[in-house]
């Protein structure tokens, strides 16, 4: 078999990463809210670190929508809320016949995505509103179109994400931080939608590499919005330059290895909640900051 060329890594000026990052000196492209969604192979990180994000940029005084795409529990852990159903219920939806003919679904009349969400989500420690697409169980009918509400919410996030306003207004003002489940096409077009960054999360080990790369080449061919990379769980200097040269996405965090964070997962608590001191909040601080300062709009 021929040897799969790995591309160079394309550095965008003005995106760099670190603490004092460059972007500041990027075009003044930023208009809205932080909306971002967390991808990658499974066990890479997505949900620890999503959780530590969604509760800092809460901090920072962000209304924030954390919305858990992944069947496999995790982000309510990670952001200390009780992990119980927290998706559309059925009677949330309508069904209606579009213009040609097809039977639909819409939330239903009078209820709008912001409405649902403040009615169907739960509060987080740090006031994240986190909304779950839940898993596939129950009466089947009751069970599709509970997520049949969760795709109407996506929709009107997305049709946001475009700048053309929601036609309440209500999700303006909306932080959305994704947790979405590893796989292929998926992130980029369907759960990953609302996002006007993606985060690759990669670790520095051959599978979460290979995976990171798969992903990157799945970006450059969709009309993805800008994707970029957080090397995770890091152990020495050279980890965010491996992450960054095999998978050609330009890494904008590093996460370190953190046994609290370990600690926190073996506890089935929230990281915060048990040491906001540590190595892992710290790196998702910076995160935060690089991305609240310059989120590039597409
Ligand atoms: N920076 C880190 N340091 C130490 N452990 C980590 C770190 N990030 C994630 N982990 C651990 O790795 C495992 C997988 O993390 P998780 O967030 O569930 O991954 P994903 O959501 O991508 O499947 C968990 O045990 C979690 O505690
Ligand atoms: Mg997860």
């Amino acid at each position: 078999m021929p040897a799969v060329p790995i591309a160079a890594p394309t550095i965008e000026p003005g995106l760099q990463p670190g603490p004092d990052s460059g972007l500041r000196s990027a075009e003044p492209s930023y208009g809205g809210p932080v909306r971002v969604a967390f991808v990658g192979k499974g066990g890479a990180g997505k949900s620890s670190i999503a959780g530590v994000f969604a509760r800092l940029l809460a901090r920072d005084g962000a209304q924030v929508l954390a919305l858990d795409s992944d069947p496999m529990p995790g982000l309510a852990y990670s952001l200390g809320v009780p992990n119980r159903e927290t998706g559309i219920p059925a009677e949330a939806v309508e069904e209606y016949e579009d213009d040609s003919g097809r039977r639909r679904h819409r939330l239903r009349a009078g209820l709008d995505a912001g409405a649902a969400i403040e009615l169907y989500s739960t509060v987080s420690p740090d006031g994240v509103r986190l909304l779950q697409l839940g898993k596939t169980r129950g009466v089947k009918g009751e069970n599709s179109l509970s997520h049949q509400g969760y795709q109407a919410i996506l929709d009107a996030l997305q049709k946001q994400r475009s700048a053309e306003p929601d036609s309440t207004g209500s999700l303006a003002d909306w932080a959305v931080v994704g947790d979405l489940p590893g796989g292929t096409r998926q992130p980029f077009f369907g759960w990953g939608r609302f996002a006007r960054t993606i985060l690759v999360v990669v670790e520095p080990t051959p599978a979460s590499l290979l995976s990171g790369r798969r992903l990157a080449r799945l970006a450059e061919k969709a009309s993805a919005p800008h994707v970029v990379a957080i090397a995770n769980k890091t152990r020495e200097e050279a980890d965010a330059d491996l992450v960054q040269a095999r998978t050609g996405l330009q890494v904008i965090g590093e996460v370190p290895f953190d046994p609290a964070q370990r600690e926190a997962d073996r506890r089935g608590v929230a990281l915060l909640d048990l040491d906001s001191d540590s190595p892992m909040v710290a790196a998702v601080t910076r995160l935060v900051s690089t991305l609240s300062a310059k989120e590039p709009v597409r």
